[in-house]
């Protein structure tokens, strides 16, 4: 964990200072930062990963800043090519620090092996004979994954379910395997195949597909923040007022699938942003993630928002399998360096702070959404990478962007008019940019 992430002005800096200060707070060596420039994997190493390379593609690497969870600073890793979701995440970030921060939970890592099972004449006879026969199945299953075994994980219980009707005659059997900081993935999907063709044999059926779900709902995470009414102020409403709208906004995403994906869409903005830094597999995350919003039989939201006393209270709950170990890690330094600056030490902690950085993604959307509208933030953000790309520095960036904003006129001639014109006023004060 940080020292602190809180880092006033970080935003401002150059790209060497920030990484000053995150090595700092991080305990890392700024070295490490340093190196990560264009530090992906190599092209040899994604040839090696994945076939017909071309080359290797990058994106932005960001730091969230002002994230607090159960009582510790993170600087959390995001990468993510939209505009706007770091400056927004950190931001909202900062005001749930004022309602003391996110507090959060994970359940154990356990993730389920399914093996479908066919042609089962008597299914409630073929169940209990599976039931009847759970210990050894488990011992066969932990047989097929033992350096996970010795790790402390292991499968741990079986659950059966009839499919479908009885003319379908098909029953599934979930295996499910504490995958301990693993994501999971090829050990769920040894034991799927390791014990298939046994079950298919007490079932007197046939042995379908034999692979792991992505459905997680096993391996959840929870994240709330009771955010005080004042902290959600804007500078043209107050904050009982956008606590309200924020109230509203949920109760919208609740009883619209529409505007729930939308909602989630957000929310994922700052989830997947730290499961792609950590070179975590976002396909089975993004998978999980929207079955378990429709788990009732209508697509819902994955955050709700409601108003308690003089604070608003935002619950977040979702399944999360992310791992620490294997993988990418294994070649992706830029992915250890952002695992490393969570100073997260188990799989769990770092599910806790994908989940907590997308809670606060949803807090800044809802809050924006409840006030000033989406457009004006971003239009702020894009003014002042205009104005930078125009020239200004220090404090003329914030002059540059609010005039070329007022002007209506978000461009680099628009920018460069005004850096020249401040320059005019002040020689000392403004670099232009040829
Ligand atoms: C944009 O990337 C995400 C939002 O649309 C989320 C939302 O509407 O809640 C702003």
């Amino acid at each position: 964990m940080a020292r602190t992430s809180r880092i006033p002005g970080f935003f401002k800096l150059s790209v060497g200072e920030r990484r000053r200060l995150v090595a700092e707070a991080t305990h890392l060596d700024v070295r490490a930062f340093e190196a990560c420039e264009g530090r992906g994997l190599d092209v040899g190493t994604s040839d090696k990963t994945v076939e017909n390379v071309l080359g290797v593609y990058g994106l932005p690497f960001a730091a969230t800043l002002n994230v607090r969870v159960n009582g510790e600073d993170v600087i959390a890793p995001m990468v993510i090519e939209e505009p706007s979701v770091v400056a927004a995440a950190s931001n909202a970030a900062r005001i749930a620090r004022e309602g003391g921060g996110f507090t959060a939970e994970a359940d154990p890592p356990l993730v389920a092996a399914q093996v479908q099972l066919l042609d089962v004449e008597d299914a409630g006879s073929a169940i209990e004979r599976i039931r009847a026969r759970e210990k050894e199945l488990l011992a066969m299953a932990d047989a097929a994954i033992p350096g996970l075994v010795a790790r402390g994980g292991g499968a741990r219980s079986i659950e059966i379910r009839r499919l479908g009707t009885p003319a379908d005659r098909m029953i599934v059997v979930d295996t499910f395997v504490d995958c301990r900081d693993a994501m999971g993935a090829n050990l769920v999907n040894s034991v799927a195949e390791a014990i298939g063709d046994e079950l298919a044999v007490i079932a007197r059926g046939r042995v379908g597909f034999r692979i792991l779900s992505n459905l997680c709902d096993r391996r959840k995470v929870k994240v709330t923040c009771r955010v005080p009414f004042h902290a959600l102020k804007t500078d043209e409403m107050g904050g009982a007022d956008v606590a309200r709208g924020m109230e509203e906004g949920s109760r919208f995403a609740e009883l619209d699938p529409y505007r729930a994906c939308t909602h989630n869409k957000g929310i994922m903005n700052g989830v997947d942003a730290v499961v792609i830094a950590t070179g975590n597999d976002w396909r089975a995350v993004e998978a999980g993630a929207h079955a378990y919003a429709a788990r009732n039989g209508r697509y819902e939201p994955l955050a709700t928002w409601r108003r308690e006393g003089e604070e608003l209270v935002g619950t977040l709950e979702m399944p999360l399998a992310l791992g620490i170990v294997g993988g990418t890690l294994r070649v992706h330094p830029t992915a250890r360096l952002a695992l490393e600056m969570t100073g997260c030490r188990r799989a769990t902690d770092l599910a806790v702070v994908a989940a907590t950085v997308g809670l606060a993604s949803n807090l800044a959307a809802l809050r924006a959404l409840a006030s000033d509208g989406i457009q004006r933030g971003h239009m702020g953000l894009h003014a002042r990478s205009v104005a930078v790309a125009a020239g200004a520095n220090g404090d003329q960036v914030e002059k540059v962007a609010s005039r070329i904003i007022e002007l209506g006129d978000i461009t680099l001639d628009a920018a460069r008019k005004v850096v020249a014109e401040l320059r005019a006023a002040d020689p000392t004060s403004v670099a232009v940019a040829e």
